[in-house]
């Protein structure tokens, strides 16, 4: 029986040269596997009928974006999950759906081996390769563009020599990775990281220097997810989509920075994310309102090792669901409304209220009808302080 691959196919260059070089190299039959996660520009079928015509038995186009919304953006939602403090994981979260479903259609289609079109710099690699093999161990992984020798110029005259049907007068100067979490974009003039990204690097956010009326959204979640905007009832995919609109015609979202990678390089990356930063935004406002003091305070390191976790390809792992386990436990109280201002560039809450509100009024006030007891706070301050005043009178004793 002739050997069988399976294809992580994205219809560009490299992913539609790699159909017939593993053919060539390897002798398998190659089937074609395209992911919808919410990528937009071209129409999904026309690059399912691209790689048949460029020489796969088999070609599939999975619709992942409602497992994408509610598997993998929600909970790096409730995890507020921003790696640096700034990029939320965009690339980083749709590999892992990505992977497990090219792990299933390798078992449903009897193929014993998987490919990917990563470059060997970058975290994408880590991130499928893992990730697959959470899914099926056994399976093998290629990757010509890092593996093979298929370089870009290999790869042009191979397209070329083929007559594959691939415009490259439609090239972009940058290397786009893209989804309805957000938009990363790197290499051509922005490896120099000293230049200023230019206004067409973006295509999800407006300018957001260019003068306009601001835009006020309410935002309602329970139990940390998203359920609601402007009082009407969303779905998480629905959510995510609508502040993409709207707060990316305000310019929120976007992000120019200096990343570490998990193979050690620091590379310059340009992101612009408007609904995620909204909704995490919003998220991480309600949660100040309603989770517990020291609950909020632990739930910061957890949302930091839960992201480079996910950062660095570990998606499919012991320890990131545990750390789900967690987050769900203190989301249970997330219920509630903010209203954001989306407006220059920035998202910025300016109400936040709801049933799991801990804020007390009658405790908080400095006016009549304060119920704080402020005697009490005499003697809690002399404890609170009690070490530090005994090590002062030691260190007073010894002249140190
Ligand atoms: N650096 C980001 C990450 O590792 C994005 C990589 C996306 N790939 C691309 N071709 N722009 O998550």
């Amino acid at each position: 029986m002739t050997k069988r691959v399976v294809l992580a196919y994205s219809g560009g260059l490299d992913t539609s040269v790699a159909i017939g070089w593993i053919g060539a190299e390897t002798g398998a039959e190659v089937i074609c596997v395209a992911a919808d996660v919410g990528q937009g520009g071209e129409d999904m079928d026309q690059i399912r009928q691209r790689a048949l015509d460029c020489g796969a038995v088999e070609s599939v186009v999975l619709d992942l974006k409602t497992e994408f919304a509610e598997e993998y953006c929600l909970p790096a939602l409730r995890a507020n999950a921003l790696y640096l403090e700034r990029y939320p994981l965009v690339s980083a979260l749709s590999r892992p759906v990505i992977a497990k479903h090219l792990a299933l259609a390798a078992q449903q289609y009897g193929a014993d081996t998987v490919a990917h079109g990563c470059t060997g710099k970058g975290n994408d690699q880590v991130r499928f390769e893992v990730g697959i093999g959470a899914i099926a161990p056994d399976l093998k992984v290629i990757a010509p563009v890092r593996d093979s020798g298929m370089t870009r110029d290999k790869a042009i005259q191979f397209a070329e020599d083929r007559g594959l049907p691939i415009d490259q007068s439609k090239r972009s100067p940058y290397s786009v990775d893209q989804n309805f979490w957000g938009r990363a974009v790197e290499t051509g003039m922005l490896e120099d990281p000293w230049n200023a990204p230019i206004e067409d690097v973006y295509s999800y956010t407006a300018d957001p220097s260019a003068p306009r009326e601001a835009d006020e959204v309410l935002i309602s979640f329970e139990n940390g997810v998203p359920t609601a905007v402007d009082g009407k009832s969303v779905s998480v995919l629905e959510a995510i989509l609508q502040l993409n609109e709207r707060a990316g015609a305000q310019g929120v979202g976007r992000l120019d920075m200096v990343e570490d990678r998990l193979v050690g390089i620091k590379s310059r990356e340009v992101y612009e994310a408007p609904g995620a930063i909204a909704l995490i935004t919003a998220h991480q406002e309600l949660e100040d309102l309603t989770v517990e003091r020291d609950l909020r305070r632990f739930k910061f390191s957890v949302e930091q090792r839960w992201t480079e976790l996910v950062y660095d390809g570990l998606w499919f792992s012991p320890l990131r669901e545990a750390l789900d386990d967690f987050v769900d436990s203190s989301q249970r109280y997330v219920t509630g409304d903010i209203r954001l201002r989306l407006h220059g560039g920035r998202a910025v809450p300016t109400g936040r209220r709801g049933e799991g509100s801990l804020y007390d009024f009658d405790l908080a006030t400095y006016d009549t009808g304060d119920t704080f007891d402020q005697s009490l706070a005499k003697g809690f301050v002399q404890l609170w302080g009690l070490p530090s005043r005994i090590a002062a009178r030691r260190q007073q004793r010894l002249g140190k």
